[in-house]
């Protein structure tokens, strides 16, 4: 049986940051559904153009299509463990979720809910950009590009901003949240797979809390 984890949180609460961190030190599988939309959005494929508008509103894209994108990675990749990050983002998604661990016979070791109070998430967004070339993610204010421009990953002097990270999509992305992502933390809760970590320290505070539940679930 392998370690497979929920990263639950609003936009900003650090969801990509910690699975990005996991995969280095314990050779998991980031399953990352904004990622793979970001990607088919950039390919020009005919579902990218269909996505990037909903996107850039800060609205969640339909059920079957991010079902589908997560319903081939679990088929394709063999790994030590899957995170799921920022899905499932509704209940629907959640009881598909279920329905493909268990048709793995795998199931879900912990739900991570990362707690984070909505004015450090307006910070946090507003300041982030990530590096062209192999997505590590600097803060303006908590975690600066390196003086010399250069990532300190891979050396890469390219560095972007993500096209909903202004303030008006981000209003609409923690309403999304509250509205239909929120009730999974009574429904993980009542299935008793939920814990909570303080998303609010810093990022290795952040990591080792993350771990400590990893460890206590597996
Ligand atoms: P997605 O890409 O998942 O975005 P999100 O949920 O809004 O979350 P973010 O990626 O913005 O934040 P994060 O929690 O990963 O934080 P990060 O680590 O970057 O989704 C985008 C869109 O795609 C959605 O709006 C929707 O349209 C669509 N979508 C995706 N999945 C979907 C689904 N399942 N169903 C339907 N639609 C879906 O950190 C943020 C910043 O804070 C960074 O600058 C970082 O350096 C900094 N930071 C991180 N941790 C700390 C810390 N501890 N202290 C200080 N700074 C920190
Ligand atoms: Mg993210």
């Amino acid at each position: 049986m392998t370690t497979n984890i929920i990263l639950l949180g609003p936009p900003g609460a650090g969801k990509g940051t910690q699975a990005r961190r996991l995969v280095e030190e314990r050779g998991m599988t980031q399953l990352s559904t904004g990622d793979m939309l970001r990607q088919s959005r950039n390919s020009g494929s005919d579902m990218g153009r269909r996505v990037a508008e909903v996107m850039d509103r800060g609205e969640l894209v339909t059920d079957d299509i991010v079902i589908g994108l997560i319903e081939e990675r679990l088929d394709a990749d063999r790994t030590d463990g899957f995170i799921f990050d920022g899905f499932p983002r509704t209940l629907a998604q959640a009881d598909a979720l279920a329905a493909l661990l268990e048709k793995k016979r795998e199931r879900l070791t912990a739900v991570i809910e990362m707690q984070v109070d909505d004015d450090a998430l307006v910070r946090r967004i507003t300041a982030r950009s990530t590096c062209a070339n192999c997505g590590e993610m600097y803060n303006d204010i908590t975690k600066p590009i390196p003086e010399d421009g250069k990532c300190a990953v891979c050396g890469g002097t390219e560095f972007k901003r993500r096209e909903d990270d202004n303030e008006q999509s981000l209003k609409q992305r923690l309403l999304e949240y509250y509205k239909k992502t929120s009730p999974l933390i009574g429904y993980y809760h009542a299935n008793d797979q939920l814990d909570r970590v303080d998303g609010l320290g810093e990022i290795e505070e952040v990591s080792r809390a993350i771990k400590d539940v990893i460890d206590s679930r597996a």
